[in-house]
């Protein structure tokens, strides 16, 4: 089957690759590019694992085509810290054992920063209805949606 070639923007780096026309672009992130930071959990658009963003829009990268990066911006969990520099958000979770095998990890992180970069005062009750598409076996969600909570309250101090 021939082969489609697409040009995008990943973490604010210009890519080139090559994928079939049915590939996901989870499959070409972490096969092609070597981006194992997205996971794969269900690949049925279940568990919010292969969270990425596409044009600045939070997407399921296992319901999406390589062949839809063609032309876009993405972001993913490789590009969320800068340098050394942890996201408030990574510290965060961190700091408050907000994992634990940390398969769901990136996804929450690229879900609630997606959040974050909205409203940077979201209650309770918002964070957990905007993570609902992310699932964690592990954790409980209450120490994920805890260390939303800081982060955004701590972003809020910093930006005063
Ligand atoms: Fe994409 Fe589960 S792997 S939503
Ligand atoms: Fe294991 Fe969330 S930390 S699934």
């Amino acid at each position: 089957m021939a082969k489609l070639h697409v040009s995008t923007v990943i973490n604010d780096e210009p890519v080139e690759f090559l994928c079939d026309p049915h590939q996901s672009l989870m499959d070409a992130l972490r096969s092609t590019l070597g981006l194992t930071g997205t996971k794969e959990g269900c690949g049925t658009g279940d568990c919010g694992a292969c969270s990425i963003t596409l044009d600045g829009r939070l997407v399921c990268s296992c319901l999406t085509l390589a062949a839809e990066a063609e032309g876009r911006t993405i972001e993913t969990i490789e590009g969320m810290a800068q340098g050394d520099r942890l996201h408030p958000l990574q510290q965060k979770f961190l700091e408050m054992a907000a994992l634990q095998c940390g398969i769901c990890t990136p996804g929450f992180l690229m879900a609630a920063k997606a959040l974050l970069d909205r409203n940077l005062d979201p209650s309770e009750t918002e964070i957990r209805f905007w993570l609902a598409g992310n699932l964690c076996r592990c954790t409980g969600y209450d120490k994920i949606v805890r260390a939303v909570m800081e982060t955004a309250a701590e972003m809020r101090g910093a930006r005063q």
